[in-house]
């Protein structure tokens, strides 16, 4: 990863949801802590285990965070893309990395150091409830994740995972994030060859129809088979 620049105007920190309600004159004092990095498709920012020193924010490009690199297994948690932020755990509780954070695609991305960020928690409550709602939001996400594993099968995995990457485009629910079968495969648990017949079948019985490089869902209400 290389640092492209080290400072970052106060115009890009504001397009930054998570200090987006920050007053200007915070912004400058942040934009003097954030060093701006570049990563290449496949660098790993970081790895599960290592210690903790900053927290990354996604200007631009997508990133999968992931465990099980060293067996082979590997199981993605999360896709993070523009906006959104991650290492914020190991800064909270002071612990080694849970996940191991790739990029998919080239990354821009902010780096704020661990004494910069405890600073600005320390400093500006919207922050605080900022970084809460997204831990929230990722602990509900997971408990989705546990219950989907423990209680569908690949078809019900599918189909929900489908709808949870989807968005509402024209009154419809539509799949525009580009996910391959393998990355499907890793995010509900199953073989890749299993996810491309379970995919067909689903494309068979109307579940949803590919339009272009998009997956519509035809009616997500409607369980799978
Ligand atoms: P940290 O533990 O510091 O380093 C790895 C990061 O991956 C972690 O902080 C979070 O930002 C992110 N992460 C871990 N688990 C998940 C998850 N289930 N969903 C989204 N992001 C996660």
């Amino acid at each position: 990863m290389s640092a492209a620049s080290t400072s970052v105007s106060t115009t890009v920190l504001k397009s930054v949801p998570m200090f987006g309600t920050f007053p200007d004159e915070q912004l400058r004092a942040l934009a003097t802590m954030v060093t701006r990095r570049n990563a290449t498709r496949g660098t790993a920012i970081m790895h599960a285990g290592d210690p903790t020193d900053s927290l990354y924010i996604v200007v631009s490009g997508r990133l999968k965070v992931m465990m099980g690199e060293a067996d082979g297994k590997e199981v993605i948690l999360s896709i993070i893309g523009p906006g959104e932020f991650f290492g914020e755990m190991g800064l909270i509780d002071d612990s080694p990395r849970s996940a191991t954070v790739i990029a998919i695609e080239p990354c821009e991305l902010l780096a704020v150091h661990k004494r910069a960020f405890k600073k600005c928690l320390n400093e500006n409550l919207a922050l605080a409830m900022a970084v809460m709602r997204v831990l929230v939001q990722r602990l509900r996400a997971a408990d989705r994740k546990i219950g989907s594993l423990a209680m569908l099968d690949v078809y019900g995995r599918v189909a929900r995972l489908l709808l949870d990457v989807s968005e509402n485009v024209n009154g419809e629910k539509v799949v525009t994030r580009r996910l391959t079968k393998q990355d499907i495969a890793r995010m509900v648990g199953a073989s890749r060859e299993m996810v491309s017949r379970v995919m067909k079948d689903l494309e068979t019985s109307g579940y949803f129809e590919v339009r272009g490089s998009t997956i519509v869902l035809r009616d997500p209400t409607r369980p799978p088979r």
